[in-house]
């Protein structure tokens, strides 16, 4: 289980982050919500290590991450899947596999990581830059697998898709959780993620205004919708 307790950062111009309260336990999807600069990115940017924490704690199954660097957080099994995906234009889908790998973590390994996404396999010498937008995200997130994540942490990963193929990208994303992972997943839009969701928290202007779980969250939507409104 992750958890975040108390957490503040931002950046030169300011704190964004103003003392966020979050676990996202195993096994589920955690989904958070917020308008455009509410501090989606930065909370999971935080919670990866990419900025450092300004107060708060950050620990995963017990264990303080706090003050760790970004690589000892991936290592200790945190994932990143970066808002925009980030996938290299000239390289293949080969090559990012197998640069992702180069950990050789047991659990996923390219074979497992194409069985789950067939649209990969069929690609593998495809440049990144010539697959689909769905098809970019489902690489960025065979790559975060490839690090050996326990907490997959997804920055809005259905952006610029199609209904259809986001709709395909969080269905994979609530598989990963019942196989195991703990999952975060930043989102814009509620009606999306609502039905997925085991919990439900929504961001404003740094601050947690709304945490429900998932099946509250369901019988009472007004309540996530009002917090966005
Ligand atoms: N690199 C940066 N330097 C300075 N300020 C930043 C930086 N990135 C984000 N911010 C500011 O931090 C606040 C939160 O931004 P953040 O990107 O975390 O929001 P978000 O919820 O992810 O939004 P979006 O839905 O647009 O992705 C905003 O006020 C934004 O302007
Ligand atoms: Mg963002």
């Amino acid at each position: 289980m992750l958890e975040a307790h108390a957490l503040r950062s931002g950046y030169h111009g300011g704190t964004v982050l103003q003392g966020v309260d979050l676990t996202v336990s195993q096994g589920s999807v955690h989904a958070v919500l917020g308008h455009n600069g509410a501090g989606k990115t930065t909370l999971l940017h935080t919670l990866a290590g990419q900025l450092p924490v300004r107060s708060g704690r950050i620990a995963l199954d017990g264990t303080d991450l706090t003050r760790r660097p970004a690589h000892r957080r991936a290592r200790a099994g945190i994932g990143l899947v970066p808002q925009g995906r980030r996938v290299f234009a000239s390289l293949t889908v080969a090559e990012h596999l197998k640069l992702a790998h180069r950990r050789r973590t047991a659990a996923w390994t390219p074979a497992r990581v194409l069985a789950l996404l067939p649209r990969l396999a069929e690609r593998l010498q495809q440049r990144a830059d010539r697959l689909s937008g769905g098809e970019q995200q489902m690489l960025a997130i065979a790559r975060a697998l490839l690090t050996g994540p326990r907490v997959l942490l997804l920055d809005e990963p259905t952006e610029g898709l199609a209904p259809t193929i986001a709709a395909d990208v969080l269905e994979l994303a609530a598989q990963l959780a019942a196989d195991g992972l703990a999952v975060l997943l930043a989102a814009p839009r509620p009606a999306e993620v609502l039905a997925l969701a085991d919990q439900v928290t929504v961001l404003s202007a740094g601050r947690v205004t709304v945490a429900l779980d998932g099946a509250a969250a369901r019988t009472d939507p007004g309540r996530v919708l009002d917090a966005l409104s």
